[in-house]
């Protein structure tokens, strides 16, 4: 039998109500407590929630005997030393992306991790969304060949508030990190080559604060072939979340998902519904599922499902497209370091 697992969440945001919110529908998790810095904020909500206790330090948690694993969405620059500090306390730990900002900081936490002993999945979320999954398993299983290209449309309905942005590492390391996963998974090949061009179309606050909200980046993978990613932070139709993977013998795709299947027909025009609003709609599944992937590792001491090396090498992918975009050339990544658990 499942033995029950007591968490702790650091950082009651976005994503860290969202967590709370699936943790609490597993029958084998619960949660103790909840630690942000603006714990008074989060009051009346952590009741709402049976959360026994809140608290503004998340050091608290990892003295805790109690919990056994702890979930950090805080943001991502307090990641590195939570996960440092959560593996010494020798609590399980699932991170949000990105790890770090910072490769060598990243090094450290997994280091930690290894040395201690404990288990760490990192939160990329879309790998397991049930269409990217089937496309996975269509290109595992030799259906369309060998793959040669790969295409990934991803685009935000609207972009985050400016704190938001301000600290969240700029787009290729908060937002276009996702889909560098996606392509590493879905390729099942690392990436030998970054080129990133991007852009402030949408807002220039982006410029102002030394970021962009558009961009195209191409990636080379060791085995010869190609992906190309378009990202912007704002479609006005939705959220659109798309994919095409083409290889010898075919292609596979997956179309955005939307509320409902409905398609409109009249004379003067065909409608359906516009995609999904955000991620928290169209990837519910994918957050329901990495959650029970990662008991599931902890319950048989067995690798994550997206382990700490899937997220140094998402993080080496963004960093070459930062500098790709600086220089205005492709960036090359040797791929001489791999973290083994
Ligand atoms: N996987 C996904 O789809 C996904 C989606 C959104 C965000 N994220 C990631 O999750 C992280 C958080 O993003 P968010 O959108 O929820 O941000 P957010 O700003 O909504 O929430 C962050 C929360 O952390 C709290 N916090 C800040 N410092 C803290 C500390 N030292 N200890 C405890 N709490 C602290 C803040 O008060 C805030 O409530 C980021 O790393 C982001 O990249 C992942």
């Amino acid at each position: 039998m499942t033995k029950q697992i007591v968490t702790g969440i650091i950082g009651a945001g976005r994503i860290g109500k969202l967590h709370v919110q699936n943790i609490r529908r597993i029958p084998h998790m619960k949660i103790k407590a909840v630690s942000d810095i603006q714990a008074s904020r989060i009051k009346s909500w952590a009741d709402s929630h049976q959360i026994e206790y809140i608290t503004s330090d998340f050091r608290d948690l990892l003295h805790d005997p109690d919990i056994d694993a702890v979930f950090i969405c805080s943001p991502t620059a307090a990641h590195a030393q939570m996960i440092r500090e959560a593996a010494e306390a020798k609590k399980h730990i699932f991170c949000e992306k990105p790890v770090s900002f910072s490769l060598d900081e990243t090094k450290e936490a997994l280091a930690a991790v290894r040395k201690h002993g404990v288990a760490l999945q990192v939160g990329f979320n879309r790998r397991f969304d049930p269409h990217f999954k089937k496309i996975k398993t269509i290109v595992e299983n030799g259906e369309i060949g060998t793959p040669h290209l790969l295409k990934i449309t991803s685009r935000d309905p609207e972009p985050p508030n400016i704190d938001y942005v301000r600290t969240s590492g700029g787009l290729f390391m908060d937002m276009s990190i996702h889909d560098f996963d996606m392509a590493r998974y879905i390729m099942g090949s690392e990436v030998t080559e970054v080129y990133a061009k991007g852009a402030a179309l949408v807002n220039p606050s982006f410029a102002e604060l030394g970021d962009i909200d558009t961009a195209v980046i191409t990636l080379t993978f060791e085995n010869g072939a190609m992906a190309v990613i378009d990202n912007s932070r704002q479609a006005v139709y939705g959220y659109d979340q798309r994919i095409e993977v083409f290889g010898t013998k075919g292609s596979a795709a997956a179309d955005n998902s939307r509320p409902t299947t409905v398609e409109v027909s009249t004379a003067d025009f065909v409608m359906k519904d516009k995609p999904h609003f955000f991620f928290l709609e169209r990837y519910k599944d994918s957050y329901e599922e990495e959650i029970l992937r990662f008991t599931e590792a902890i319950d048989t001491n067995r690798e994550t499902a997206c382990t700490g090396n899937d997220g140094f090498q998402a993080e080496r992918i963004a960093r070459a497209a930062q500098q790709s975009h600086a220089i205005g050339m492709p960036v090359s990544i040797e791929h001489t370091e791999k973290i083994v658990f």
